[in-house]
């Protein structure tokens, strides 16, 4: 057991799963804070120390920090993401937290989700704790929004141009990070780390779909108002749409497109690469019969 509990939240969410045997494997001093303990045992465990703490709920949260050395800061894409993680900030100042490290995003984007991080962040960094944030660039989980073009076909759709690359992040790349900076305590002081994979363009994107799925795909550009009218009609929330119309804006203009060696600095391995997520996912882009 390391000397210092640290509190995990988001642990049921994407990036959280992988994060999760991380940290059991590194013998890490941990309290888990879910909101539902039922769903969270299912997913990762019996073995493991889940207290129930909610983001709306400020009580929830000042009891589960009771005792708490680091605060490992994550949650979803939210329209009140902001209001949520400040509770758990002000709840870990109260509980005399030494250390906040947070899954941030690319600040350097004006959508609303990364501007929501922006702000969290200069809360943090004026919050009197030791801080940390990571900072990884466009999930390549977000490739599963075109999951059901390739379920259905050979084609998927979005308004983002052909010819601009983003550079995608695998998110066990980004459990893998956050582990390191978890287990490393003092050594990530004042950082923020920008981590990204390689940089890929999305018709380089239906190419690595193509040759993994051994299937010709390609990739249909549409103007962003036929796209806002294709997920209207699959059931997107409309504030998640605002955020991915501001999102895709930014991408055109190349804000996405840095490459950093983050990962390698830091933990020491290359980043995943998109062929080995798309191959690792196969089923999710393969129709089922
Ligand atoms: N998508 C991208 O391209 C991208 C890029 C960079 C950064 N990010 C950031 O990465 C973060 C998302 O990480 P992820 O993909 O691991 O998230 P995710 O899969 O959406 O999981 C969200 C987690 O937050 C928990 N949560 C949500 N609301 C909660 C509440 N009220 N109280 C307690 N827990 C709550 C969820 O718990 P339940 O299981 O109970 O729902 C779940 O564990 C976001 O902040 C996002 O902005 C995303």
């Amino acid at each position: 057991m390391g000397k210092h509990l640290i509190a995990i939240t988001g642990a049921t969410g994407v990036t959280g799963q992988h994060l999760t045997p991380l940290l059991r494997d590194r013998g890490l001093n941990t309290r888990y804070l879910v909101r539902d303990i039922n769903k969270a045992q299912d997913l990762l465990g019996h073995d493991v120390n889940f207290v129930y703490a909610n983001l709306d709920d400020r009580a929830s949260l000042d009891h589960a920090l009771e005792g708490v050395h680091t605060l490992y800061l994550n949650s979803g894409h939210s329209p009140i993401l902001e209001a949520q993680q400040t509770n758990a900030i002000e709840a870990a100042v109260k509980a005399g937290c030494e250390r906040i490290v947070k899954l941030s995003g690319n600040i350097d984007s004006l959508a609303p989700i990364p501007m929501a991080h922006k702000a969290l962040e200069k809360k943090i960094a004026s919050c009197g704790s030791r801080y940390t944030f990571i900072r990884p660039n466009f999930f390549m989980t977000n490739l599963y929004y075109v999951a059901a073009d390739l379920k259905e076909g050979n084609t998927f759709t979005s308004a983002i141009p052909r010819d601009v690359t983003i550079s995608m992040t695998d998110p066990r790349d980004v459990a893998d990070l956050t582990a390191t900076v978890l287990e490393e305590d003092d050594k990530h002081d004042g950082q923020g780390y920008y981590q990204t994979g390689a940089a890929i363009s999305l018709d380089q994107v239906a190419e690595t779909f193509s040759k993994v799925l051994k299937r010709d795909i390609s990739y249909n550009t549409v103007d962003v108002g036929i796209w806002k009218n294709i997920v209207t009609k699959r059931g997107l929330p409309s504030w998640l749409i605002e955020h991915q119309v501001k999102m895709i804006g930014f991408a055109a203009a190349g804000t996405y497109s840095y490459v950093t060696n983050v990962t390698k600095d830091v933990t020491g391995n290359d980043p995943r690469s998109l062929q080995a997520f798309i191959s690792d996912h196969a089923t999710s882009f393969t129709p089922t019969c």
